[in-house]
């Protein structure tokens, strides 16, 4: 092995880096080293800077609980949940596209709990589910569903990505959205949004998660009949959206399971 110098240094560690027998592993850390050598060698960093990013990385672990997760929240801000969304869901044409799953989603929604304010358990600071619920379709597909009309809010700014926000001159704000996860057997699952057409911040959503495909008018109705059926006393707003699933690629059987 040559001793190392700046020039090799790249060479050599990517040599020693091939001894991985997983051929994705090897590829993933042979990828990993070389972007990671390039931006090292692009950017310069002094020592002083290099450790001020361990330790905003220390921290930002350190802020990772089972309520709060801010690295997601960090590769939100910086599109990569988009894009791996993006990799791992090319939909065919008139299918409903998918978009960010967010750092609020729980996995036990309780059957039609809504709330007022339009803030989540996590941002009222309460514990039990909050403004999220469990629907089932009709045996046809149709749904209706009662909610609040959504706000547009602020992803979290008291952690190292707020910190980090806060140095840059761009939007920590999020459009008015809906999350939906639509679920039917035989098709694929997505994850997504639909978003209140004209919100302010629809161009400039700090997670990129806005598709024009997602942005649905809110029509505003006077009191009467809703479309669930109930009597509204006040005036509410409807959004009409048929969310399309792609079909499930037929399960291919092992030998062993299909004997
Ligand atoms: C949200 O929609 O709730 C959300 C998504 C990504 C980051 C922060 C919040
Ligand atoms: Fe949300």
């Amino acid at each position: 092995m040559p001793y190392v110098t700046e020039e090799n240094l790249t060479d050599v560690v990517l040599q020693r880096w091939q001894q991985i027998p997983d051929p994705r592993l090897r590829q993933i850390m042979q990828s990993m080293i070389k972007h990671l050598h390039g931006f090292v060698r692009e950017i310069e960093p002094t020592e002083q800077e290099w450790f001020a990013a361990i330790d905003w990385l220390t921290r930002t672990g350190k802020q990772c609980t089972d309520k709060r997760q801010e690295f997601i929240l960090s590769s939100d801000v910086l599109g990569v949940s988009m894009l791996v969304d993006a990799i791992n869901h090319r939909l065919p044409t008139g299918a409903t596209p998918t978009t960010v799953t967010g750092p609020f989603h729980i996995h036990d929604s309780p059957e039609l709990a809504t709330g007022a304010e339009g803030l989540y358990e996590a941002q009222r600071d309460v514990d039990e589910p909050w403004l999220r619920a469990i629907y089932r379709t009709g045996p046809d597909g149709s749904y209706s569903i009662r909610t609040v009309a959504p706000i547009g809010y602020t992803i979290p700014m008291d952690g190292t990505v707020g910190e980090l926000m806060t140095r840059t001159s761009i939007s920590h704000m999020r459009p008015a959205h809906v999350h939906f996860l639509v679920d039917a057997p035989g098709y694929e699952r997505i994850v997504t949004h639909l978003f209140q057409n004209g919100d302010p911040y629809i161009e400039t959503d700090v997670v990129y998660g806005v598709k024009k495909e997602l942005i649905v008018d809110f029509q505003r109705m006077p009191p009467g009949r809703a479309p669930t059926g109930e009597n509204v006393d006040t005036p509410f707003w409807v959004v009409r959206y048929d969310f399309a699933l792609k079909q499930a690629a037929a399960m291919k059987l092992s030998g062993a399971a299909a004997s």
